[in-house]
């Protein structure tokens, strides 16, 4: 029986394009089914076979992954909270845990592996030389060091968890590890008597008193989601316990994107074996490492006019090179990768060299200004026509200065026509991701030599 589990694409695609598209498409390439888009903001649902699980866990799209325990598509809340606490607490006994929390115990079990494998790695991994650490830079080298630690951490105490079978925790008390579980409820819609607090609160008693695990809610093993919107209802259990977003990255910039809406960002200019792309404003480079990760029959270029973020994203890539040297794959071979300190308005390359240009351009708020884009947005779409291939040439670009960009956009309207628009939340900002065609129409060379 093949268990339902979701995915959450944080990065809402509204508008033209259905939201969380690139995730349900993801989704149907990858695992070859078909996913429910919810009508909560940003999440799909779909069935696989249980022995999926490594494959849905290479997802690129998706933040979050859970398993559902049971979803009610019209829940009937009473009227008065205490009515509609208490039903909700009712519930509990009533779901179908035992096979979600089987998916569960195999999800930890996968993830045992990985920590084991990680610990032999790093046995075999000799310590860092001194010069290795010295391209790294101070500051970020402790960022990296965090990461990498909480990150083992985390899988440890995950595994910890599966020693003991979820299941079986109501019977052997005595001696078993007794799990320590959390609820965390998320909830939208404004017709709700009770807050997400007072959900996850009276909906973890019910879950203390049915299965007798103890509530932690840092150090927990097993995170159940209380999913309201509206009277849609999804109770789940979480197979991520860290959002998916942050892979590959461990040099953080001001601006880092999320991997998952970088990865978004590449899949909507369909990479073709071949294709040079490039990131003309790389900042950390979260859009060409995903890029060369994901796409490595491609070349990918990155640049940006600040050396800061020229140094991380380079470190970016060290780290990168340092983990796939631990594998015994093809990874070893390389990232199809290069980074170069240059401006966008005067770019080193040839003209009509480049096949697809993926950017996150100043939004003129953390980096830049508003008034900066005025002149540097009409600059940049100019000097990224002139080295984009006419007639297949393609551009995806992410600003949240809309104004700016549509304005610049008309003023160069015969070199770039604007195909379809999708609309994200970046850290809370309302943002367009725009995927434009290069025209036929030839652009006039500013200097003989390209
Ligand atoms: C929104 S940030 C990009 C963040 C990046 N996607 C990341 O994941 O870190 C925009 C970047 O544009 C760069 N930038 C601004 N003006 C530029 C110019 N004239 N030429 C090249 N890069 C520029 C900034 O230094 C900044 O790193």
């Amino acid at each position: 029986h093949a268990p339902l589990l979701g995915g959450k694409a944080r990065e809402v695609f509204g508008q033209r394009h259905p939201r969380s598209a690139t995730a349900a498409a993801e989704v149907q390439e990858k695992l070859g089914s078909a996913s429910r888009i919810s009508r909560d903001r940003g999440k799909i649902y779909f069935e696989v076979p249980a022995r999926c699980l490594p494959e849905v866990h290479r997802l690129r799209s998706v933040d979050n992954l859970f398993v559902v325990v049971q979803e009610f598509k019209d829940y009937q809340f009473k009227e008065t909270k205490e009515d509609a606490l208490k039903d909700l607490e009712g519930l509990v006994k009533k779901l179908p845990w035992t096979d979600p929390l089987r998916i569960w115990e195999l999800n930890n079990s996968l993830k045992k592996k990985k920590t084991k494998r990680k610990k032999q790695n790093l046995q075999r991994t000799p310590a860092v030389g001194q010069s290795a650490e010295e391209m790294q830079g101070e500051a970020s080298q402790n960022e990296e060091d965090d990461n990498e630690q909480s990150e083992t951490k985390n899988e440890l105490r995950a595994s910890s968890g599966a020693e003991t079978k979820a299941g079986d925790e109501r019977k052997d008390e005595g001696d078993a590890k007794v799990l320590k579980f959390r609820v965390t409820c998320n909830r939208a819609g404004d017709k709700h008597s009770f807050t997400s607090n007072e959900a996850a609160r009276d909906f973890g008693g019910a879950v203390q008193e049915h299965f007798q695990w103890k509530a932690d809610m840092t150090n927990f093993d097993v995170e159940v989601l209380l999913n309201i919107h509206n009277n849609e209802v999804v109770v789940g259990i979480a197979l991520t316990e860290e959002s998916l977003h942050r892979r590959n990255i461990t040099h953080f910039g001001p601006t880092t994107l999320r991997s998952t809406l970088a990865y978004g960002m590449l899949r909507l200019c369909d990479p073709q074996p071949t294709d040079i792309i490039i990131d003309p404003m790389c900042g950390t480079g979260a859009i060409p490492i995903e890029g060369a990760m994901e796409w490595p029959g491609c070349y990918h270029i990155a640049g940006d006019n600040n050396p800061q973020a020229v140094k991380r994203a380079a470190s970016n890539i060290c780290s990168l090179l340092k983990k796939n040297e631990n594998k015994e794959s093809s990874a070893s071979l390389g990232v199809p990768l290069d980074i170069v300190q240059w401006d966008i308005c005067n770019l080193p390359l040839r003209t009509g060299s480049v096949d697809v240009i993926v950017t996150d351009m100043p939004f003129g708020k953390r980096i830049g200004s508003k008034k900066k884009n005025w002149d540097l947005y009409p600059a940049c779409l100019m000097e990224m026509g002139r080295i984009c291939t006419p007639g297949t040439g393609r551009a995806v670009l992410l600003t949240q200065d809309k104004k700016c960009f549509a304005k610049a956009l008309s003023r160069l309207g015969h070199i770039w026509r604007k195909n379809h628009t999708v609309w994200v939340n970046v850290g809370g900002l309302h943002a367009a991701v725009y995927l434009l065609k290069r025209t036929w129409e030839r652009v006039e060379e500013k200097r003989s030599f390209w």
